[in-house]
């Protein structure tokens, strides 16, 4: 048996961008991987839609042509780990699910060729491809950012004139039902570019809109590094400011002056250290008791 020492783990980033065409889903994936940083291939479903932005990323580009089987699928990630890419895009994930020879074509050829007719069985068949595609991503040693083209509709609205106009919007992304809770975090994009979050185990964009851009990559980078679980910090975070605040009488800027003291100037909870989150409850106990031993 080897010893080694015990280190935090690193994770990787399992991203889905969902969007109606023209949202941003290729461009926003660049700026992303590029704030990540490291060799970065672009798997491409489209038909050179992924040499778009050659000029403006460095990235390579393998092409996933029809029919889009799973297998042409995992082989291209497989491929492109063994090749030492340390950022996957997989650009777009719905042409598995909806595009020629994908799954759902899959289950209705099947389903047609049996005596029954009937789909149920097709399922059953076709199920274990969609699961292995899954596994693949979620094990893959690299980065993964997998695009999920969203059915277009148009909504009427009023303009700020006080005319109606039709406004694009994208609903629920091409994939099968559940795709999106297998990735850490989602994006959905508008069609002004702007990012809302559906899904978010970082809990680093709660509610926020915004647009994507290489910060984001650095920013989710800087998560995935830190090994820490923000949520939990969060509310760790939240329950001794509370404490703080009470001991200051309320003064909220007086409670938060200590608190960015001992964190050394940080005032964002992801870059505490470890070492800081417990001076601050160290700190906090400390002047409970003078608080109770002076009354
Ligand atoms: N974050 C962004 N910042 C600035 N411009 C953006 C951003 N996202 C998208 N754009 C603009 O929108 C254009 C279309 O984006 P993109 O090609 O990524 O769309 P898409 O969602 O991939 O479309 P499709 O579904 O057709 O592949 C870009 O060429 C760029 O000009
Ligand atoms: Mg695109």
């Amino acid at each position: 048996m080897e010893f080694r020492k015990a280190e935090k783990r690193k994770a990787k980033l399992r991203l889905g961008i969902t969007g109606a065409a023209g949202s941003g889903k290729t461009y926003g994936a660049l700026l992303i991987a590029k704030g990540l940083g490291g060799k970065t291939v672009l798997l491409d479903t489209e038909n050179g839609s992924g040499d778009l932005y050659a000029a403006l990323f460095d990235y390579d580009v393998g092409t996933i042509g029809a029919p889009y089987t799973i297998d042409k699928y995992i082989e291209g990630i497989k491929q492109a780990e063994s090749l030492g890419y340390e950022i996957i895009i997989i650009d777009s994930l719905s042409h598995a699910w909806a595009g020629e020879g994908g799954l759902l074509e899959q289950v209705d050829n099947i389903a047609a060729g049996s005596r029954s007719g009937n789909s149920y069985i097709a399922w059953r068949q076709v199920t274990p491809q969609h699961n292995k595609l899954i596994e693949t991503m979620l094990n893959s040693p690299c980065h993964i950012i997998a695009t999920m083209r969203s059915k277009t509709e148009y909504v009427i609205v009023e303009n700020d004139k006080g005319r109606k106009e039709p406004r694009k919007v994208g609903l629920a992304p091409v994939q099968r039902e559940g795709m999106d809770y297998e990735f850490g975090v989602v994006f959905d994009l508008g069609q002004n570019h702007m990012a809302a979050v559906s899904k978010d185990r970082t809990s680093l964009f709660d509610g926020k809109t915004f647009q994507l851009s290489e910060q984001i990559g650095e920013t989710l980078k800087q998560w995935l590094e830190s090994g820490v679980d923000l949520r939990q910090r969060k509310e760790l975070l939240a329950k001794i400011f509370a404490r703080y605040l009470a001991v200051c009488n309320g003064d909220r800027q007086q409670a938060w002056d200590i608190i960015v003291s001992i964190t050394h100037g940080k005032k964002q909870v992801m870059d505490f250290s470890e070492d800081e989150m417990q001076a601050l409850t160290a700190e906090i106990e400390r002047r409970e008791n003078e608080a109770q031993s002076r009354n």
